[in-house]
């Protein structure tokens, strides 16, 4: 899509724009060059997964333009980045018409099968050799996409394959979907693309995991979670659900007058190649052409082994003839073109026994019913444990002890169970019963009015301060690797761990003395412990495991303040005013912050050296590293970039996004590759490690 002329032409122009300080443009062609910046760069974030330039900096380019449209209106165009952000949509969806019928692929299982296909293909067409594009089958929702004179003219759900709902206004807010695209230089006016839309595995998990914060169910599986995002009417939920999408097939075009047909659109090859070009995000990656039906099993076989470390789902891969006027000959059934096939994966079901359920106290007193199920293996890990959530979904999905019960588990999704298998009962099935009592306290439970979840709210429960210990010291929270689960609990049990602050009092003499800890181990720990104080602020907000502060929120909340302790000033309304934060989260927020223990708690935590500054607040700029340059690669062992970068950021430093001779420093992890070769040749730029880079931030 950018060729490298033109990368380095649209990196130059951002920082260009990111030196000027004006608060509004004047010109429209600088509006417009603003908007070509923006692109540029939300190409590189959305489908290259290669950003040349921090979020911040992004943010404060897009407000520039925010901004200069508002003063401005008569500047804007429908293509603007700006034109993404969605309003509610009120009332049904409009039914719309599909220009071409959105037919199924037909289904196969099995090498044979494969090579029936191929079989008949050549039957068909009397050939002896047929090319073949293949690439991944997308587990998403489907949707067309029109676009008329260059522009995003309408977006639709499959619906029943001849007519869907018209979504466009959804489908804007996807970044992997360009609003404009320059089809008018191959000569068309007018195309329709189908592709799917997705969540991917990270995201849906860490949305899932607000979710379950917020004592709500999660979604079951990222397939039904995308399809059904498609059709929200709540602009600011669809935003969070961060769906993305891909484009496999253009099922129509029409042509400007005096143009001929584009040579790419030959093949499916070319037309993925010019959808790519045109900064689509199609499968130009993952596709491969094989003239053998036996390299196309191998491909897909291949693929199916490495389906779990794919960032998002697919279950099967499609098998396309590969020449477009082969495609026309070979035609369709009344339900499926005879041209395609897809291939589709192992099952993630299987079925099991409910054997029982136990109830499980989280760390803000929660009551989870957990299913014990007899162990069965899918997709490559055996399931014997599945979180039911709570009360209602015990009846809802009609659940008794003893029940046959199907289980799905895809991908890294936590599994769940689909249905009971109601029909195979024999009447020794059991009632589930709730307890009434915390089954680790024995104190009664309570259910708040409108909530599904039964809580025990004595805040001394031993379970829920374990509980908050493990939240504490988790991934996303404060990060203590070593410091997990299993090791809470048996500091816990052995008396030596009390609550939080008690993290940083460990006797490591005391553990030595413990079967399993070696000095190497000790001494890990301890470092992670160490280095856990220097956490940006918001790990440390979520990692207080505030009720229904997810990470998002304590993101927001992180940003508006220089120290933690601000927080005890903000009333209810005022925490209302920020991103995402409604009048549940605001009290619980509240409450949590003039709560005299939880404050004592935190006195201490600070006293103990855990910072509380926020690292990406201005204000605290100008810090130990002002005037440094900075530049992080490879995988870092125990920091994840972005937080690495904030906290470079918030000490002065500026991050570069490329080794040259104004690089002061490159932080390397691990696999770290060109940039590192780059800067040992230059031999100007100081090499550090994360320890080091970790002693000089706190120097
Ligand atoms: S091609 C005319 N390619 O799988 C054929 N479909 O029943 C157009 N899907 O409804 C479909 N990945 O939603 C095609 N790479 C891919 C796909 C794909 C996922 C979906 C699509 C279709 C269903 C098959």
């Amino acid at each position: 899509m950018y060729s490298k002329e033109q990368t380095i032409q649209w990196q130059k122009a951002t920082q260009e724009f990111l030196k000027r300080d004006d608060t509004v443009l004047q010109s429209v062609q600088e509006t417009e060059t603003l908007r070509q910046i923006l692109r540029f760069h939300e190409y590189r974030y959305y489908i290259l997964d290669d950003p040349l330039i921090a979020d911040t900096q992004y943010d404060r380019l897009y407000k520039l333009l925010e901004r200069t449209e508002k003063a401005y209106p008569e500047h804007i165009t429908q293509d603007s980045p700006t034109q993404r952000v969605g309003k509610n949509i009120t009332g049904n969806f409009v039914t719309v018409q599909h220009l071409v019928p959105m037919l199924s692929l037909d289904n196969s299982y099995s090498s044979d099968d494969l090579k029936d296909f191929d079989r008949k293909a050549k039957q068909a067409t009397g050939l002896q050799q047929i090319t073949y594009c293949v690439e991944p089958k997308f587990d998403g929702g489907s949707i067309s996409l029109i676009y008329e004179n260059d522009f995003l003219a309408r977006g639709a759900t499959r619906g029943n394959g001849i007519e869907g709902d018209d979504i466009t206004s959804n489908i804007k807010q996807i970044r992997t979907v360009p609003l404009s695209a320059a089809f008018s230089k191959y000569g068309i006016q007018q195309i329709e693309i189908r592709g799917e839309v997705l969540i991917n595995k990270n995201n849906f998990k860490k949305y899932n995991e607000e979710l379950i914060e917020k004592g709500l169910v999660p979604l079951a599986n990222p397939r039904n979670a995308a399809s059904s995002t498609l059709r929200i009417k709540d602009a600011a939920e669809l935003r969070r659900r961060n769906l993305e999408a891909f484009v496999y097939h253009i099922s129509y075009y029409s042509l400007l007058p005096g143009s001929e047909t584009p040579v790419a659109l030959k093949t499916h090859e070319g037309a993925l190649k010019l959808l790519w070009d045109m900064g689509f995000r199609s499968p130009q990656k993952e596709k491969m052409i094989f003239n053998q039906i036996e390299n196309v099993i191998a491909y897909c076989n291949e693929f199916e082994e490495k389906r779990d470390n794919l960032p998002y789902e697919i279950d099967g891969m499609v098998i396309k003839v590969n020449d477009i006027a082969l495609q026309e000959e070979l035609g369709m059934t009344s339900h499926h073109p005879r041209w395609a096939i897809a291939f589709k994966f192992k099952a993630r079901q299987a079925t099991s026994k409910l054997l029982n359920v136990e109830f499980q106290v989280g760390r803000t007193g929660s009551i989870t019913p957990v299913a014990k199920i007899e162990p069965v293996y899918i997709g490559g890990v055996t399931v014997s444990s599945i979180s039911l959530f709570n009360e209602d979904i015990i009846k809802e999905k009609d659940l008794k002890i003893g029940d046959a019960v199907l289980v799905e588990r895809a991908g890294d999704v936590i599994p769940y169970i689909v249905k009971s298998l109601a029909e195979l009962r024999t009447g020794d099935e059991r009632e589930i019963v709730f307890p009434e009592k915390c089954p680790v306290c024995h104190n009664e439970l309570f259910k708040e009015d409108g909530e599904a979840v039964w809580r025990c709210v004595n805040i001394e429960c031993p379970a829920q301060v374990v509980e908050r210990m493990i939240h504490f010291a988790s991934k996303d929270a404060m990060d203590i690797r070593g410091f997990g689960e299993a090791n809470v609990r048996k500091f816990y049990e052995q008396g030596w761990l009390a609550d939080i602050p008690g993290i940083y009092k460990l006797d490591f003499n005391k553990i030595a003395l413990l079967e399993g800890f070696g000095k190497k181990s000790i001494d890990n720990l301890r470092q992670a412990i160490e280095q856990s104080k220097q956490q940006p602020l918001h790990r440390l907000i979520f990692g207080l495991g505030i009720r229904h502060v997810g990470e998002t929120t304590a993101k927001a909340l992180a940003q508006k303040i220089n120290h933690l302790f601000e927080l005890k000033g903000f009333t209810e309304e005022q925490l209302q005013t920020l991103d995402d934060i409604g009048p549940i989260v605001a009290g619980s927020i509240y409450h949590f912050f003039h709560n005299e223990s939880n404050i004592q708690m935190l006195e201490e935590l600070e006293e103990l050296g855990v910072q509380m500054q926020n690292p990406n607040s201005s204000t605290t700029a100008g810090g130990s590293l002002l005037g440094q340059t900075f530049l992080f690669t490879g995988t870092l062992p125990t920091l994840k970039r972005s937080d690495a970068e904030a906290m470079a950021e918030a000490r002065g430093g500026k991050i570069l996004s490329g080794v040259s001779a104004k690089l002061n420093y490159l932080v390397v992890g691990e696999e770290a590759g060109s940039k590192l070769e780059k800067a040992k040749k230059l031999g100007t730029v100081k090499i550090i490690s994360e320890e080091e880079f970790l002693k000089l931030i706190n120097s």
